[in-house]
């Protein structure tokens, strides 16, 4: 594993403009190789802490590296540019349903592409190659040519994860990837995301509602209550109870 991590969040703290504290000095790191998954109770702040990571939205404190470049301080082009290596996969799969899979597969490929013809929605064919190439990668080559309402629910997020791949990214962020599939396609998208991380030398950083899976398939958990980072460690060195406490006794209001 490569000494220098990839991403790089310190001391992140987030006050929604309602008032309400999303996150309280939250930190972390993933290096390439390197999957993390956080885990916590709903609305403790695991969503807000990967759209501050992705550049979507400014925290109120702190700072994000990515590649070493600080781009809670980076705006419009230098941000667009930064953003590139960051891939982001979310709960639902968000495919143009019409299109084929291999042209949903080729959107991810647009940031590089800025064209009249790609503003009218027209898609690079030079790109279509390595669209192909991403889809192997996730074994949906039979399903290039089909309409994206084809899919199933699983092919459809590894569909996702293609398009993601696409951009060329250096990491992934995934927010609840497996959450709407059913057990045997939510762990095919964890074995995707595992060799993503271990085969192709990604920093993968996934949030998931399911400590077991987290467990199997992380090399480090991280626990997020009330916006802080209560725990950073390997799954064998994090007790059932620990993940338990993350769950209990908290409710946002
Ligand atoms: N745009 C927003 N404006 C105001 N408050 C927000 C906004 N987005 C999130 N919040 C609040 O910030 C807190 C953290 O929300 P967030 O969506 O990050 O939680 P989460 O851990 O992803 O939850 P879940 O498991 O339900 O997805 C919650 O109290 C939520 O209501
Ligand atoms: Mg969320």
């Amino acid at each position: 594993m490569s000494k220098l991590p990839l991403i790089e969040a310190h001391g992140l703290n987030m006050r929604y403009p309602t008032g309400r504290l999303a996150l309280q000095g939250a930190s972390l790191t993933v290096h390439p190789g390197e999957l993390a998954v956080i885990l916590g109770a709903n609305g403790c702040g695991k969503s807000t802490m990967l759209r501050i990571i992705a550049g979507m939205q400014k925290p109120s404190g702190g700072e994000v590296r990515v590649a070493g470049q600080d781009i809670t301080r980076l705006n419009g082009r230098a941000l667009s540019e930064a953003r590139m290596n960051l891939g982001m996969v979310f709960q639902h799969a968000h495919l143009v349903k019409r299109r084929s899979v291999v042209a949903n597969v080729a959107t991810g490929t647009l940031g590089r592409h800025r064209t009249m013809f790609t503003a009218l929605g027209g898609l690079p064919a030079c790109e279509f190659p390595h669209a192909m190439a991403c889809l192997e990668q996730v074994g949906l080559t039979p399903y290039a040519r089909q309409r994206a309402s084809t899919l199933s629910g699983g092919q459809a997020q590894r569909a996702a994860i293609a398009r993601a791949l696409a951009q060329r990214p250096r990491a992934l962020l995934a927010d609840e990837p497996v959450a709407s599939l059913d057990p045997e396609a939510a762990e095919e998208v964890m074995r995707l995301l595992r060799g993503l991380a271990s085969g192709h030398g990604m920093a993968v950083l996934c949030v998931l509602h399911q400590p077991e899976l987290a467990r199997r398939y992380a090399d480090r958990l991280l626990g997020l209550r009330q916006g802080a980072m209560v725990f950073d460690a390997p799954p064998g060195h994090v007790p059932a109870a620990a993940i338990n406490d993350l769950y209990e006794g908290f409710r946002p209001s």
